[in-house]
């Protein structure tokens, strides 16, 4: 099949790889000649595991392309929306505005029968406002949803194994022909059995911001316990290995540390709010309010961590933090929760360096007033103390024997609760987890 993708960042760079991936002919779409140009020469703008070598794979073929071009819409028959929708500036909604461009700029391309799939990550109602318009101009193309679960760091095997997939189309019926034609753009994922519903337009929006939501949930329900096994010299690993042994809990997602970040799961959960406030049912997600608060309360916490193993005081600290990203095997910053402690700690007069194996260059763009370090052991040189707030491989094998010959004084705070405290502890150093005792 022929298929466009518009935006090719995170979720589009990848969905257009996997797409060709996949057998099909694909043109990703994009208004940033910077980034088309980088993934026409088969280089990712951003750091994704196995995605450049994805990309030169499928260009070899010949059946991958991108385009800053809308006019090359023209000729396919599905029309993948995987473009941002960020936080608006100063409010909890989603920005639509990338979302209602692409839409309206693809409709002068469309042939009767075509097919657009959304993917983007929107506010409930969207979808249906938007099927609305096109059905106005096209009324001959169908509007479906399929939300997007990939998760960075994992990207190309989520899109190419996802867990299920999820239809939306109007009316929620299986026989829809448009049912039929995303059967056709997703038969090798569905021929190994992943699991496929059907819903209606609104079903589909949610079920996206109902999984992120929950998993948001997951995370601080375990920094909340965390704050308690604080209070109370518990062990919140312990207690997360005990309960998630319940398999109606679930271990995963239970890790306790310095909370979420990136580019999904704070935006979507503020949004969420927003738009249930439109929906007159704000009473319904109040929690998630909370679920935010314990979340930011972790990066104080951090903070007050640190200045305590600094002795009380932060002025002058050498303090090294060992991850810039939101989570290991990214290069993304967006709302990262270490950066966040990086520039706290700077403010209230630390000296910080920061250290991280791929997200320096776009730490260093949103933070400049931070000095950055490429290599760990220099990183480590004359440190007063170590924040590890990236739980990236490098840091977990780290060697407490061989890193307090570079520092000065041997002090750690662990702040995803990854290192063997007791190994730490043996070799001479202060060891702090959060919410261990
Ligand atoms: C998240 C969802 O997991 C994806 O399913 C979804 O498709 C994606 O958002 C999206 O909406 O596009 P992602 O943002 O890549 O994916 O990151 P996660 O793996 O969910 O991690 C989010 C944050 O939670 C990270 O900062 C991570 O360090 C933190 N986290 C995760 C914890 O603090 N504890 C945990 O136990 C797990």
């Amino acid at each position: 099949m022929r298929i466009t993708v518009i935006g090719c960042g995170y979720l589009g760079a990848v969905h257009a790889a996997c797409m060709a991936k996949l057998g099909h002919e694909v043109v990703g779409i994009d208004v940033d000649e910077r980034k088309v140009s980088a993934l026409s020469a088969a280089s990712a703008p951003f750091f994704e595991p196995g995605l450049d070598a994805l990309l030169k794979e499928v260009q070899e073929t010949g059946r991958l392309s991108f385009s800053t071009d809308m006019a090359s819409a023209k000729g396919s028959s599905v029309h993948f929306i995987c473009v941002g929708t960020p936080q608006k500036k100063g409010e909890n909604g989603a920005d639509l505005t990338y979302v209602d461009a692409a839409t309206r700029d693809l409709l002068p391309y469309l042939s009767p029968g075509d097919l657009i799939v959304g993917k983007s990550t929107v506010p409930v109602g969207t979808a249906a406002r938007l099927a609305g318009i096109i059905e106005q101009t096209q009324p001959a193309v169908h509007t479906m949803w399929n939300p997007e679960f990939l998760r960075e760091g994992h990207a190309v095997s989520d899109t190419l194994h996802p867990d299920r997939l999820v239809y939306g189309i109007a009316g929620g019926s299986e026989e829809h022909i448009a049912v039929q034609v995303l059967d056709r753009v997703y038969a090798t994922p569905l021929e190994t059995g992943t699991p496929r519903l059907v819903t209606d337009l609104p079903t589909a929006e949610l079920v996206k911001t109902a999984a992120n939501s929950f998993l948001a949930t997951k995370i601080s329900f375990i920094n909340a316990m965390a704050e308690l096994c604080d209070a109370a010299g518990a062990d919140v690993t312990m207690l997360a290995d005990a309960i998630g042994l319940d398999d109606r809990i679930g271990r995963k997602f239970l890790n306790a540390g310095i909370g979420f970040g990136g580019g999904c799961l704070p935006k979507d959960i503020r949004a969420f709010m927003a738009r249930a406030g439109e929906l007159g049912a704000d009473q319904a997600l109040t929690f998630l309010r909370e679920v935010d608060a314990i979340n930011m309360r972790r990066r104080t916490r951090v903070v007050e961590l640190a200045r305590e193993l600094c002795g009380g005081s932060l002025l002058g600290q050498r303090i090294t933090v060992l991850g810039a990203a939101f989570k290991p095997e990214s290069d993304d910053v967006r709302d990262s929760p270490a950066l966040s402690i990086a520039a706290q700690l700077q403010l209230q007069g630390a000296v910080v360096t920061v250290t991280d194996p791929k997200a320096l260059h776009n730490a260093a763009r949103r933070f400049p007033e931070l000095h950055y370090e490429e290599s760990t052991e220099v990183a480590l040189q004359r440190a007063d103390a170590l924040l590890l707030l990236t739980e990236w491989q490098e840091y977990r094998d780290l060697d407490p024997y061989e890193a307090s010959a570079f520092v000065s004084s041997s002090k750690i705070l662990d702040g995803r609760n990854i290192l063997d405290a007791s190994k730490w502890r043996a070799a001479g150093w202060t060891y702090r987890g959060l919410g261990r005792p």
